[in-house]
């Protein structure tokens, strides 16, 4: 497992957020004890899951939120981490401590990330795998705005990894919202898209103009963060752990 810790800053106000990813070549030791990390409700709806890649999955992002979390409110004992899903889909966390600390989290290709950050402050992750295979399927869906159309043209990216930048972001703000994609994807269309560092883009959402996203594309995975469009994040990428090579 990885942990950064990330500095959020608007203006004069400071604040901290807990970066973290868990790799499926990890999971092995603690699918073994589970009772040891999970909380009782988590534990009943793991008991229910069929199939060994939900699972996986659930394991993976339990994980990945319970170490962000567990980091920003400073709590050793992870079983007294209550993370359900809401009506949306969208985590709720509880904890005994918790002032206004919320997560997110992403799973993608055997990894999970997760984001532990101050509620005021409304922020959603979103890892995606480049596909080549997929992008056409991905570019109808979109819905793209002029501006995103205008990028995707000007060749500035491989077409895949836009495609993967475009549905990510989207992803990122529709989990910042709580709403996930439970809306057309064009509503969550990005415009004044622009560079971000080395392999990074920076972007503003056309229809909420108090959100921004950065989007990192590494290795073939697409990582983006929407946050309010004031804050800056450092450092940003945070750091994931390669792909393995089995994970296409
Ligand atoms: C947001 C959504 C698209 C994420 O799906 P995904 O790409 O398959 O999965 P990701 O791994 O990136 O994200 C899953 C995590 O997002 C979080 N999430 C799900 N719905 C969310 C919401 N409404 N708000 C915030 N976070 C949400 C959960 O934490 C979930 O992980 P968990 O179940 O382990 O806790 C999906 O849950 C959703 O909104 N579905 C409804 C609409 C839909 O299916 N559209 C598909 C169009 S192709």
């Amino acid at each position: 497992m990885n942990l950064q810790v990330l500095t959020l800053r608007r203006g004069a106000e400071e604040c901290v957020a807990c970066f973290s990813s868990m790799h499926e070549a990890e999971l092995q030791s603690y699918a073994d004890a589970v009772e040891s990390f999970l909380s009782a409700a988590e534990l009943a709806v793991f008991a229910g899951l069929r199939f060994a890649q939900k699972k996986q999955a659930f394991l993976l992002g339990r994980l990945a939120a319970k170490q962000a979390l567990g980091a920003l409110l400073e709590e050793a004992d992870w079983r007294l981490i209550d993370i359900r899903s809401g009506i949306f889909g969208q985590p709720l966390v509880r904890h005994a401590r918790l002032a206004c600390a919320e997560v997110t989290v992403s799973h993608s290709h055997g990894l999970a990330v997760a984001l532990a950050y101050p509620g005021e402050w409304p922020m959603g992750i979103d890892l995606e795998t480049v596909s080549a295979a997929s992008a056409p399927t991905v570019l109808d869906a979109l819905q793209a705005s002029a501006a995103e159309q205008a990028w995707l043209a000007s060749g500035a990216i491989d077409p895949a990894a836009a495609c993967g930048v475009l549905w990510s972001a989207r992803e990122a703000l529709g989990k910042s919202m709580k709403i996930g994609l439970n809306c057309p994807p064009g509503v969550l269309s990005l415009n004044h898209i622009e560079r971000h560092g080395a392999a990074g883009w920076g972007a503003r959402y056309t229809n909420f103009p108090q959100s921004r996203c950065v989007s990192q594309v590494d290795s073939g995975r697409v990582l983006s963060m929407a946050m309010p469009g004031e804050v800056d994040v450092t450092p940003w990428p945070p750091p994931l752990p390669p792909p393995s090579p089995c994970s296409g």
